[in-house]
């Protein structure tokens, strides 16, 4: 089967990296991918913004499967489209990647299907959202309700910052994003990820992992797309597991099948380990970027058959997706200035980053004149996977120190939470 893999960052790569070891695949293509997808696939300039191009694309290269990375194209209708004209999809249409694509379409249906989250309030004006920051308490959480790069959520200590954050959500900070914005209950607790696949019926878990959002040691610093992450998180017990499958991830598949609008593809959920036992944060639509990193690293399956029987609604076939039991671990080498202004163009050299088992994802880097350079962000996502977090952190550690890229950082301390539980 011939595969087109949509999208450029480290988690396409470490889908195509874990693609290429199919059995059942014969050609990956990648749109528009980096240079490390340029190692497993072979590279096509599509205008994703273009449908029909798209599906054109897919008909002449007999693609059997399209795997779609990123939420833009989702929350776009590339599914529908695709879907439409008969191509096999994994990633969901437009209505239900809602779930990513709108906060309170989120809440709502939450609302409706009896699923543990903060309780909220869904305010279109200034005036309304201000007067509904009477019923809550600090710290307020206020959140923009379309795709806003995960910078959409602000957390306010104080309710005249809170004020100050709902009149520049409203004044337009973030587009069209931020016309409705969504007034939420703090949740105290851990957060950690959990991955489920579904093709609109069947359920199947598919791991679990914790990311490190702030960019500085220590969760300093302001908040990134990631930083680094580990699989599992054990702090997400079997137990624990079963409870977000039954209250959570398994009445969100039956409603929106119930609704009319099947969910195929990964559901990411973020969770707050609260006292009052798991609660749904938000829903991503996609794999998360890093967490896909040390998913791929350690799934013990052909990733195009599982991805394909989704798209062809017969996961039923698959029981389980088995994950291999050690731990993976991956650190984030961004360029210097990252979340804010990174710096372009900076040199990278793997050297021997890969003898000794890791794996270099590529995110943002590009090739100049036969040199690897950093495209800004995140860059490099190096990955290892050992018997235990504390092995697992130290060989990527030694894979980051063997990499010289002068104008880039990390942080030192991807995977402290359960490397200190562990030392007890
Ligand atoms: P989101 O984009 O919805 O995942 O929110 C980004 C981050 O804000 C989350 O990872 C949490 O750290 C925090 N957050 C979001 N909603 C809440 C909430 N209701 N209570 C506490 N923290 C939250
Ligand atoms: N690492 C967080 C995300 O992918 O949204």
């Amino acid at each position: 089967m011939n595969i087109l893999l949509i999208g450029a960052g480290g988690r396409e790569h470490a889908l195509a990296w874990k693609l290429a070891q199919s059995p059942t695949l014969t050609k990956l293509y990648s749109a528009p991918g980096n240079p490390g997808i340029a190692e497993e696939a072979e590279l096509v300039t599509l205008d994703l913004a273009d449908h029909a191009a798209v599906r054109g694309f897919c008909q002449d290269k007999d693609i059997g499967l399209v795997v779609v990375g990123p939420e833009a194209p989702l929350v776009d209708g590339l599914g529908d489209s695709l879907r439409a004209a008969g191509l096999a999809v994994f990633g969901p249409d437009k209505a239900p990647a809602q779930l990513e694509g709108s906060k309170g379409f989120t809440k709502d249906l939450c609302e409706r299907a009896g699923i543990p989250t903060a309780g909220y309030v869904r305010t279109s004006s200034l005036e309304q959202a201000t007067e509904a920051l009477g019923r809550f308490t600090p710290p307020y959480v206020l959140k923009a309700d379309g795709l806003a790069a995960g910078k959409g959520v602000v957390i306010a200590e104080t309710r005249d910052e809170a004020e100050a954050a709902l009149a520049d959500m409203f004044g337009g900070q973030f587009g069209e994003a931020g016309a409705e914005v969504v007034i939420e209950e703090f949740m105290a607790g851990e957060e950690a990820s959990f991955f489920a696949l579904t093709d609109g019926t069947t359920v199947i878990p598919f791991g679990t992992a914790q990311d490190h959002k702030r960019v500085g040691d220590g969760d300093t610093g302001p908040n990134t797309g990631g930083m680094g992450a580990y699989s599992p998180a054990p702090v997400l017990t079997k137990e624990l597991q079963r409870q977000v499958m039954r209250e959570i991830v398994e009445p969100t598949v039956a409603t929106l099948r119930a609704e009319g609008m099947p969910y195929v593809g990964v559901l990411y959920a973020g969770l707050m380990l609260t006292s009052e036992g798991p609660k749904l944060i938000e829903y991503n639509a996609r794999f998360g970027d890093p967490e896909c990193q040390v998913l791929m690293k350690r799934l013990d399956e052909d990733l195009a058959a599982l991805l394909l029987a989704c798209a062809e609604g017969r996961l039923a076939e698959f029981g389980e997706a088995k994950m291999l039991p050690e731990t993976a671990l991956t650190v984030v080498m961004a360029a210097k200035g990252y979340p804010g202004t990174p710096e372009k163009g900076g040199s990278i050299e793997l050297g021997s980053a890969e003898a000794e088992g890791a794996k270099v994802f590529h995110a943002g880097t590009a090739m100049q004149d036969g040199r690897l350079v950093a495209t800004g962000g995140r860059v490099l996502n190096v990955t290892a996977m050992a018997p235990s977090v504390t092995e697992a952190q130290r060989k990527a550690y030694a894979a980051v120190d063997a990499i010289t890229f002068p104008s880039g950082f990390c942080r030192r301390d991807i995977g402290w939470r359960e490397v200190e539980r562990k030392r007890g």
